[in-house]
């Protein structure tokens, strides 16, 4: 089948890994062209993938393109969305899907009145770590699994990002950032999310730019969203977990002491590897014995990013469901703001929304995924 044609608009940090594997490597698709609100970013990417940098018009009229991707900042996800769907394109959007539950609606309810597709990342979970855990899970290792404990602990991405402000906006923060990975592996384990409850802090006022190489080096600016923020998740399967996220401790993210996420069955403990990550390790621990590493293989350990556009555009060609559907971001995006909102109310919350829990991945798919 013919390649699908691609445009992407947001031309920042994560269009390069984006870039790199949907020009090199996945097997059903072409990136035409990029764009950035800033010409030179579009510039930029386009000469080191050589595709064609248009502006977001240009690439939203260009009638060969079918699909765009969209990396824009958080608080751009809906109206771009929006735009791209208008444009009569389906659209594949970085997390988190929307900042509001009506974005997240209208951009699902846009895109079936004019049978599009809408799609959203993270893709993680898609990868060989999270899809092993998910098969000891299917398979029984743990028994039978009842409460997962999950935990984003780090000292904020104004240590590694030259413009982290847009973070630390309404819109953005620790869970809506980080919240994506965390809570999509948690249902792409043990299925929909059927109410929350939460509890937030906001310790700092203001924070400073000390990524290295960053021309702003030093720079303050203001935190306008809680930034400790810690939940109970109620699913509908029965099964409960408590997540905390922060961006307020004094260690980078891998430094923590906490698990990522482990998971308890009444037959052991399975500790899940990074879910911002493709790859192990896995560690399971039966009964009263110690954690063993389980051995994770395939050609999905690195950094994959694209590979759920890949799965997107393979449910568009063949009809199949597809595990990056906009209906999953979506309800992510309703937990993570009913966390929010349970904070500031003190009240668990019931969700509105709900979505399938996605088919387990053979553990021999090619590095292309799909070519048709
Ligand atoms: N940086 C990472 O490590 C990382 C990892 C995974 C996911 N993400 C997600 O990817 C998205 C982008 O992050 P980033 O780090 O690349 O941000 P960034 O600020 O580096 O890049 C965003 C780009 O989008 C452009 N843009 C903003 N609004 C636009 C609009 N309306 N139209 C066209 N262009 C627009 C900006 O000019 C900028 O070039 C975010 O949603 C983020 O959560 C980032």
């Amino acid at each position: 089948m013919e390649k699908m044609k691609v445009g992407l608009i947001g031309c920042g940090m994560i269009s390069e890994i984006y870039l790199k594997n949907c020009t090199q490597r996945f097997g059903n698709m072409e990136i035409k062209a990029c764009a950035d609100i800033n010409r030179q970013a579009a510039e930029k990417r386009a000469g080191q993938f050589g595709i064609q940098a248009m502006t977001v018009e240009e690439l939203l009229a260009d009638p060969e393109i079918e699909l765009v991707l969209n990396l824009t900042v958080p608080d751009q996800h809906g109206p771009v969305g929006m735009r791209i769907l208008n444009a009569g394109k389906h659209v594949y959007s970085e997390k988190p899907f929307a900042t509001s539950y009506e974005e997240a609606s209208a951009l699902l309810n846009l895109a079936k009145s004019k049978n599009l597709y809408a799609g959203s990342a993270p893709d993680t979970f898609m990868g060989d770590g999270m899809q092993m855990v998910r098969s000891l899970l299917d398979s029984g290792a743990i028994g039978r699994a009842f409460a997962a404990q999950a935990f984003l602990l780090s000292r904020g991405p104004e240590y590694f990002h030259p413009n982290p402000e847009f973070l630390y906006k309404e819109g953005a923060g620790p869970l809506m950032d980080w919240g994506p990975y965390y809570i999509t592996a948690l249902i792409a384990l043990f299925g929909p999310v059927k109410s929350v409850y939460g509890s937030s802090r906001k310790p700092y006022g203001e924070k400073e730019i000390k990524a290295p190489g960053s021309p702003r080096k030093g720079q303050k600016f203001p935190v306008e969203v809680p930034t400790y923020i810690t939940s109970i998740l109620e699913f509908t399967s029965g099964m409960m977990a408590n997540l905390t996220v922060s961006f307020d401790l004094q260690c980078a993210y891998w430094e923590s002491h906490m698990p990522y996420i482990q998971i308890y069955g009444t037959e052991g403990t399975i500790s899940v590897p990074d879910v911002n990550s493709f790859a192990g390790p896995v560690l399971l621990r039966k009964g009263g014995g110690e954690f063993e590493e389980v051995e994770v293989k395939g050609n999905f350990t690195e950094n994959c990013r694209g590979m759920g556009l890949c799965e997107m555009i393979h449910g568009i060609r063949t009809g199949q469901p597809w595990r990056t559907e906009g209906s999953m971001g979506a309800h992510v995006t309703e937990v993570m703001l009913a966390i929010m909102e349970s904070a500031k109310e003190k009240r668990a919350i019931t969700l509105k929304t709900t979505c399938e829990l996605p088919k387990p991945l053979s553990p021999d798919r090619k590095p292309e995924m799909y070519t048709d």
